[in-house]
């Protein structure tokens, strides 16, 4: 590794107040008529990433996780917030600081099929990513590469083609040439969902053994909090864009405080369930997740959840620290101090409506 100096837990990699607006390009009268439009991929989002840690990062389909994966890989440019990598702010656009960036950064994607060029063997693409990274290329340096992800003997491998491995396999390879560049932090979008359900567990306890012999900082994307819960030492929820709670894995899925989290829980497949972690098709809870042009003010939960409460559209609620656990938070009215949500309410009583919530907060 790059640094045996830093303690485990040390801090990788941070975003801050992370936010990427994607502009939606007007067709026709309305590229005349209309302001330009974005879409709220992601906003205000801050993480932590510890050496030898695996944190994941859970919510539904559209709710801004492989955004903030490729911000953080720095594939996209954000629109705001900070990036740092061992406490100094980065932010790269390709060339050589890229390079210098993704050796310390790497990204697994969902699919390996899509990520290995069907054309080259193992022994290519692993070549190529060592050469990338400036480390030795010879036969020793791919049986070792090889070793790490458990396909051995290397031989058996290295001369195939992606088509000729099974699915479970390519995955392999693929994370056996993230690991070329003896990288800090690996930033694995999805990596099981697309794999049989029967060599999932194999591949997400690679990743852990991985982890914990390379020190590495892990982010798990994924839509399964269950899997979650099996995997990961800290969860994260993202809801429509924002980060909503997080905490210890087992907190976050065994006393959820976020209302979003709870349904997300209710609606998960039993933990037990974990031959089929990371199942794309989880439709959680039926309910619709709101657009990311014009996101519900406030608390973007606010129109599906049962709790909501004038306040809930006004203003985006912060995170609250929460007693329950160290370091378990929730961005949700709920858990705010009493009297900044009075105060809100009563702002909201004053512009219209008189509210069941002013009326409690007045006794
Ligand atoms: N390049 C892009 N241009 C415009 N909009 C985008 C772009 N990439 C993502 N989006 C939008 O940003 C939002 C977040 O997308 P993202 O892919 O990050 O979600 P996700 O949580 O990874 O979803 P999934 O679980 O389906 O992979 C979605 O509304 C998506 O349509
Ligand atoms: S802030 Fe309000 S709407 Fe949002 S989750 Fe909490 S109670 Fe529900
Ligand atoms: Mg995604």
């Amino acid at each position: 590794m790059s640094d045996t100096a830093r303690p485990p837990g040390a801090v990788v990699l941070e975003a801050e107040g992370l936010t990427k607006h994607f502009p939606v390009r007007a067709r026709g009268r309305a590229a005349l008529t209309r302001a330009p439009r974005v879409v709220h991929a992601v906003d205000d989002v801050t993480l932590t990433l510890r050496r030898g840690r695996v944190t994941a990062l859970v919510g539904e389909s559209g709710s801004g996780k492989s955004t903030v994966a490729r911000l953080l890989a720095q594939l996209y440019p954000r629109t705001g917030g900070d990036i740092r990598l061992d406490g100094t702010s980065t932010a790269v656009k390709g060339g050589r600081a890229f390079k210098a960036y993704a050796k310390r950064v790497q990204m697994i994607f969902q699919d390996p099929f899509a990520s290995l060029n069907p054309v080259h063997t193992v022994r290519y693409h692993l070549t190529r990513a060592l050469k990338i990274h400036g480390k030795n290329a010879d036969g020793a340096s791919l049986e070792e590469l090889l070793g790490r992800v458990q396909l051995t003997p290397a031989e058996l491998y290295l001369d195939k083609y992606p088509h000729e491995l099974s699915g479970g396999q390519r995955q392999r390879v693929s994370i056996a040439r993230a690991l070329a560049a003896d990288p800090e932090a690996l930033l694995a979008d999805e990596p099981v969902s697309m794999l049989d359900v029967s060599i999932r567990l194999g591949v997400l306890n690679l990743l852990r053994d991985l982890k914990e012999r390379l020190d590495l900082a892990v982010l798990y994307i994924t839509h399964d909090i269950a899997s979650a819960r099996y995997f990961a030492d800290e969860t994260l929820v993202m809801y429509a864009g924002r980060m909503v709670e997080g905490g210890d894995s087992e907190t976050v899925t065994q006393s959820p405080a976020h209302p979003y989290t709870q349904l997300l829980v209710e609606s998960a497949p039993n933990p037990e369930r974990l031959s089929a972690v990371g199942d794309e098709d989880d439709d959680e809870d039926g309910g619709e997740p709101p657009s990311l042009i014009e996101p519900p003010s406030g608390c973007r939960f606010h129109p599906r959840c049962p709790h909501a409460m004038p306040v809930c559209g006004e203003r985006v609620p912060e995170r609250v620290e929460l007693t329950d656990a160290p370091g378990h938070w929730a961005a949700c009215w709920l858990y705010a101090e009493k009297t900044e949500k009075t105060e809100k309410t009563e702002k909201t009583a004053q512009r219209g409506g008189k509210t069941e919530e002013t009326e409690g907060a007045a006794s």
